[in-house]
Formats: structure tokens, sequence, C-alpha cells
């Protein structure tokens, strides 16, 4: 990664955790009219990303290992993970190998309780085995600022929305829907999401045509 990536509200800088590659993800507060509501807020969802973190690492999941939670400086330090964001991985000419693993992944999130909130593919990073000798080659998933532990399937539904449309804006030749959502289905538990999907889709459309 290069070494500071400035996100929508975060500013994630390479560091090292005690001679370990580490990142520490810095939130700032955003306005400074409601200076309280706003420190508050941002502490919350620091919070609420450390507890998934390790919700998601505690299932198994590919997470970076949590090592820091310091809400007096609204900072996380993890581990930093060898790779490349899947946003870049997919644009290698054999990218498109990356979508079935992508759609499991998502499914083993939901499978854990974790709605992820924000499953574009700069949240995701893509390891190859040529990385880092002896690390383990795959995607692993970042960034549960907007995540939530919860079992609904109209949020997970919301999700795999997020990503199939993340998908068709920023690689529209890859043509990932069937096999990312086969891939899902694949799951048990996936029959009822898909379901809420086509619905909230077809929401969607009518909410178009109406204008
Ligand atoms: N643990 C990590 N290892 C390697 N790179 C990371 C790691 N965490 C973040 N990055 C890099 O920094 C970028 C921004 O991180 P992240 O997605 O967590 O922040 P953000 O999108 O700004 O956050 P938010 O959406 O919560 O405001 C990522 O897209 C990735 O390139
Ligand atoms: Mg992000």
């Amino acid at each position: 990664m290069a070494l500071a990536e400035r996100g929508a509200e975060a500013v994630v800088t390479a560091c090292e955790w005690h001679g370990r590659p580490a990142v520490a993800k810095h939130r700032n507060r955003r306005s400074y009219r409601h200076p309280d509501l706003e420190t508050r807020l941002v502490v919350e969802r620091l919070r609420a990303e450390a507890r998934l973190l390790e919700r998601a690492a505690g299932a198994g999941l590919p997470v970076p290992a949590l090592y820091v939670v310091d809400p007096a400086a609204a900072t996380l330090v993890m581990a930093r993970l060898p790779g490349e964001t899947l946003e870049r991985a997919l644009r290698a000419s054999d990218g498109a190998r990356w979508l079935p693993q992508l759609g499991e992944l998502l499914a083993r999130i939901h499978a854990a309780g974790i709605v992820h909130g924000d499953p574009t593919t700069s949240n995701f990073i893509a390891a190859g085995d040529g990385d880092e000798p002896g690390a383990n080659a795959g995607l692993a998933v970042i960034d549960f600022g907007l995540g939530a532990a919860t079992d609904d399937d109209e949020q997970r539904a919301t999700d795999l929305r997020v990503m199939l449309e993340s998908l068709e804006a920023h690689h529209p030749e890859l043509a990932a829907r069937e096999p990312l959502l086969a891939a899902y289905g694949a799951w048990d538990g996936a029959a009822g999401v898909l379901e809420r999907l086509v619905a909230l889709e077809q929401r969607g459309r009518y909410n178009l045509v109406r204008g």
C-alpha cells in the first residue's frame, strides 16, 4: 500500500507494531459544527469496528489482527496485510478468478453474524502466492467501520447489492454477477438473502421508472 491512504473519512498510515508490519487507522472528526456529537460518533464507530474485527477473527475469517484500540486518539492499529486491494487485483488479466472467492467470503461473513456495511472492491485485500513468503494467498476483508452484528436477511441483501453495484460500476467487463452469486449461493443461508436481493432490485427499478 501507499504510505498513507486517505479514504472517505479515515487516514490509514503504514507503521510497525512491536516489529510487525501494521497500519494505524485514524478517523477525523468530519465537521466542527457539532464537535461533541461528532466525537461521540467517531468513538462509537471505532469501537464498533474493533468489536466486529474481533468477532470476525473469532469466526476464523481472514481479517487483520487487531493490535491497539485507542478511542482517545480515534485510532486503531492492526496488522498490515500483504497484497493489493481487490479493486486493483481485478484489473489483472486473470482478475475474474477472484470472483468465486469473493462471493464465498461474503457468505462466510454473513454466516458469522456480520453485515459488512460497505463491501466495495477497495475493502478487500488480495494476496498472490508470491506476495510474501509464508503468507496465505487469498482474499481478506477490511474496513468494518459501517458494519453491524446481525443475522438480518434484508441487511445481508443490501451488502450483496452494494458489492454487485461496486463490481458493475468499476469492472463492467467482468460480468461478475453470475460467478459472484453462484459462489454466495452455495451457503445454506443464501436462499432467503437472494430472494430479498431480487425484491430490492425490483424496488430500485420501480422507483427509477417512477422518477
Ligand atoms: N490492514 C490493512 N492492511 C493493508 N492495507 C490496508 C489495511 N487497512 C487499510 N488498508 C488500506 O487503506 C485503505 C483505506 O482503509 P479503510 O478501507 O479501512 O478506510 P476507509 O475506507 O477510509 O474507512 P471508512 O470507510 O471507515 O471511512 C484500504 O482501501 C487499503 O488500501
Ligand atoms: Mg474502505
